[in-house]
């Protein structure tokens, strides 16, 4: 539970993401145009809202999967190492898939769930980040499509968490302290 008391700013409408899904959708489309099967991989928690939404707008044949991937630190943030708490039921190999994350903020879970992916060898992965904090960046990875950039703020809503609470609003904010 969180130990301080805050207040929630509105960052992003839901109207907006609505639209900016929508849009991203047709790029997607467009890069899986020739595929007979697309296994959409929502990485949880943070993404399974951003996983129904993308999925609904998408007009092609779709499997959908999850990997739960936690991270924990060692001290030092950027020697963080990451975790597979829960590996994804189907296989890959010579598959097409897309890789759904809800924040890529130092990248380190990004890039060790691409590596670990693509080591499973399929046709084509591609990657999506509803959110890219660039300035929090520490290793070299960058999503395929991103929904919004966003400055290094922390941001609750629409699937993401704050100590496990708020991932039922329907925007993303702003946590702020009082
Ligand atoms: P990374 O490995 O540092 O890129 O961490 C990505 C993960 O950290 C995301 O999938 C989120 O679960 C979490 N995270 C990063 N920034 C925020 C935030 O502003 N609010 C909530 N969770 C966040």
């Amino acid at each position: 539970m969180p130990t301080r008391p805050y207040v929630i700013d509105e960052m992003i409408s839901a109207k907006t993401i609505a639209a900016q899904i929508e849009d991203l959708a047709r790029e997607i489309h467009d890069a899986y145009a020739d595929t007979d099967k697309l296994i959409v991989v929502g990485l949880l928690r943070g993404s399974f809202v951003f996983i129904a939404d993308v999925v609904r707008e998408l007009d092609l044949p779709v499997e959908v999967d999850f990997l739960e991937a936690s991270s924990y630190g060692d001290g030092t943030e950027s020697s963080r190492e990451v975790k597979i708490m829960k590996d994804l039921r189907g296989q890959i190999h010579g598959k097409d898939v897309l890789l759904v994350e809800d924040i890529v903020d130092t990248g380190i879970t990004l890039k060790h769930v691409v590596g670990l992916l693509n080591a499973r060898k399929p046709r084509k992965l591609k990657t999506i980040a509803l959110l890219n904090k660039q300035a929090r960046r520490e290793v070299d990875i960058t999503a395929d499509w991103v929904g919004f950039e966003i400055p290094d703020e922390f941001v609750v809503g629409y699937g993401i968490d704050f100590a496990q609470r708020n991932r039922n609003l329907p925007y993303i904010g702003k946590v702020r302290f009082t």
